[in-house]
C-alpha cells in the first residue's frame, strides 16, 4: 500500500507514522507550506517531499486540483492528513472517499475544529483525547477508526493537556494505518468504520 502524508507544520504525527515500521510504502510527504519543519524530518528518514503552496493558486478548487494531481502522481492508495491545516473542497474529499484519514486532537464528535485543548478545559470535561477518522465533506465528522482518551487534570493548561494528547496521537495514528494496511477496516453503509479482529477464524484452526 502506497501512503502519502500531508502536513502543514511540525510533522510529529508524520514522524510517528514514518518511524512505526508499518507494512506500507511512504511514497511522499506533501506540505502546503515550504517552511513546514516536518519536511526536513521526512527527507532525513528517506521519504520524498513536495510542496504545493496554496498561495500560488487563485481558488480553493484550483489548489485542491493541483494537490490531487501531485498525490495521484505518487500513486497513493491512502492519504493521511497529519496536521494539514486546510479546509478541503467537497470535490477533493469525495475523490479520496474511503482512502483518506485524519488525526484530530479531541474525542470526536466533541470539539471539532481548532483550539480543542483550551475548549476541553473550558468545558470542564474530565476526559479528552484524540481520534483517527476517515475524511468526509462534513468537518471532523467521518467514520471513526480509533480513539484514545486521557484524563484532564485540575491544573492542566492547553499545553500540558495537549502534550498528553499528542503522546496518544503518536500511538493511535500508526495503529490505524496498520489496521487499514492489514485490510481489517471496513466502512459500512451506516457510515461507521468497523475494525475486524486479527484473531484467526475458528474454522481456520
Ligand atoms: C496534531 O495535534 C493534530 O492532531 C492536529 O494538529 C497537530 C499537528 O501536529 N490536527 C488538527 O488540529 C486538525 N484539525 P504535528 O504536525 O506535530 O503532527
Amino acid at each position: 500500500m502506497r501512503v502519502v502524508v500531508l502536513i502543514s507544520g511540525r510533522g510529529s504525527n508524520m514522524e510517528a507514522l514514518l518511524r512505526a515500521g508499518l507494512p506500507v510504502e511512504f511514497a511522499a510527504v506533501i506540505s502546503n507550506k515550504a517552511e513546514a519543519k516536518g519536511l526536513a524530518v521526512a527527507r532525513e528518514l528517506g521519504v520524498e517531499t513536495a510542496v504545493v503552496n496554496h498561495k500560488d493558486y487563485p481558488s480553493r478548487e484550483a489548489y485542491d486540483a493541483k494537490l490531487a494531481e501531485v498525490i495521484d502522481g505518487y500513486g497513493a492508495d491512502l492519504v493521511c492528513l497529519a496536521g494539514f491545516m486546510r479546509i478541503l473542497s467537497d470535490g477533493f474529499v469525495n475523490r479520496y472517499a474511503g482512502r483518506m484519514i485524519n488525526i484530530h486532537p479531541s474525542l470526536l464528535p466533541a470539539f471539532t475544529g481548532l483550539d480543542t485543548h483550551a475548549r476541553a478545559i473550558a468545558a470542564g470535561v474530565k476526559l479528552h483525547g484524540c481520534t483517527v477518522h476517515y475524511v468526509t465533506p462534513e468537518l471532523d465528522a467521518g467514520p471513526i477508526v480509533v480513539q484514545a482518551a486521557v484524563p484532564v487534570l485540575e491544573d492542566d493548561t492547553p499545553d500540558s493537556l495537549g502534550a498528553r494528547v499528542l503522546e496518544q496521537e503518536h500511538r493511535i495514528y500508526p495503529l490505524a494505518v496498520r489496521w487499514i494496511a492489514e485490510g481489517r477496516v471496513e466502512l459500512s453503509a451506516d457510515g461507521r468504520a468497523r475494525v475486524r479482529s486479527n484473531a484467526p477464524a475458528a474454522n481456520a484452526l
